[in-house]
């Protein structure tokens, strides 16, 4: 088990690998309880894998309901699926929100400029708008203050403490279960 659970992280990283071509874990879809308390799922940029702290990360705005779902009740579910392998990895975690400037800075000093731009847009996500283009950052004109954004910058750090691992090779369909207690990984074959 201990060389499946070396895949999965494996194959996590290889989505987190922002310098590579993207991976089929690149995108992962991320479930959170909404506030109403009804699931709500959306689609994520995995931007940091640790296998050693068994944590995944992604980036997203301070302002966007998901951080005000994840104060509330930081339990999260990640999901993805490379579809010509037919494996899904699914993880379950506890979310901690970054506060910490230090820790934001790092991460924002180290993204590419375009996947930051986001984090300029003026208007609170979800905010009804009447087209889309009233959304849109203003046209940016000679020299941009690089940090300008960083406040609305979140970077959300997953500690990952369940994968269920599913292969649906043609010969057998394989499916395994992983739970994370004290730091230990435990993992078991299930019935797919
Ligand atoms: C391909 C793709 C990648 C995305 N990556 C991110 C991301 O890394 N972080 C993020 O906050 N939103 C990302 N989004 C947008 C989210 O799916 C979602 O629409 C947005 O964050 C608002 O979600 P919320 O209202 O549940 O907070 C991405 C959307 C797509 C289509």
């Amino acid at each position: 088990m201990t060389d499946l659970l070396d895949r999965i992280w494996s194959l996590l990283s290889s989505g987190a690998d922002a310098g590579a071509t993207r991976s089929p874990f690149t995108m992962l879809q991320a479930a959170t309880l909404g506030l109403d308390g009804a699931p709500k799922a959306r689609t994520i940029v995995l931007r940091g894998v640790s296998q050693e702290e068994a944590s995944l990360t992604f980036h997203t705005d301070v302002r966007s309901e998901k951080v005000s779902e994840l104060r509330k009740d930081s339990r999260i579910a990640l999901t993805g699926c490379d579809l010509d392998a037919g494996i899904q990895i699914r993880a379950e975690g506890v979310a901690r929100v970054v506060d910490s400037v230090e820790e934001r800075s790092a991460f924002w000093s180290a993204s590419r400029p375009r996947t930051l731009i986001v984090y300029r847009a003026p208007l609170v996500p979800g905010t009804v708008i009447k087209s889309p283009i009233d959304a849109h950052a203003t046209a940016e004109q000679g020299n941009v203050d690089p940090n300008a954004g960083l406040e609305n910058f979140c970077l959300v750090t997953v500690e990952v403490n369940r994968f269920d691992y599913l292969d649906l090779a043609p010969n057998g369909h394989a499916r395994a279960k992983f739970v994370r207690e004290n730091g230990i990984w435990h993992g078991s074959w299930v019935a797919p």
